[in-house]
């Protein structure tokens, strides 16, 4: 799901790391965002609505609307969409973090 070769950006050097999302390790490139690292993984739901318990995930994607609101190292209300992967980040949802 990554774009590693662009016709006119070119070839993309990337260096793989491991992130955890709610304490499972997932492989990821530093500095990519934690949104697009955790799409990569298949990972759609980065928290659930207050009121409704309704899954969020991505939406703006430029940090605007704060739906994909994550705790990071202990960081709350982290967007995800915005937020640079590094090595050994440890990302959990927001209802997990119990929020
Ligand atoms: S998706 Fe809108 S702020 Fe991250």
């Amino acid at each position: 799901m990554r774009i590693s070769n662009h016709p006119i950006l070119g070839t993309f050097e990337k260096k793989q790391v491991t992130i955890t999302f709610n304490g499972v390790d997932y492989s990821a490139y530093e500095g990519e965002s934690v949104a697009a690292a955790l799409l990569a993984n298949n990972i759609r739901t980065l928290r659930y609505s207050d009121k409704l318990k309704q899954p969020r995930g991505i939406y703006c994607g430029i940090g605007h609307c704060y739906e994909c609101r994550v705790s990071v190292d202990g960081e709350k209300s982290v967007r995800a969409c915005i937020t640079a992967v590094k090595d050994r980040m440890c990302i959990q949802s927001k209802s997990e973090h119990g929020l």
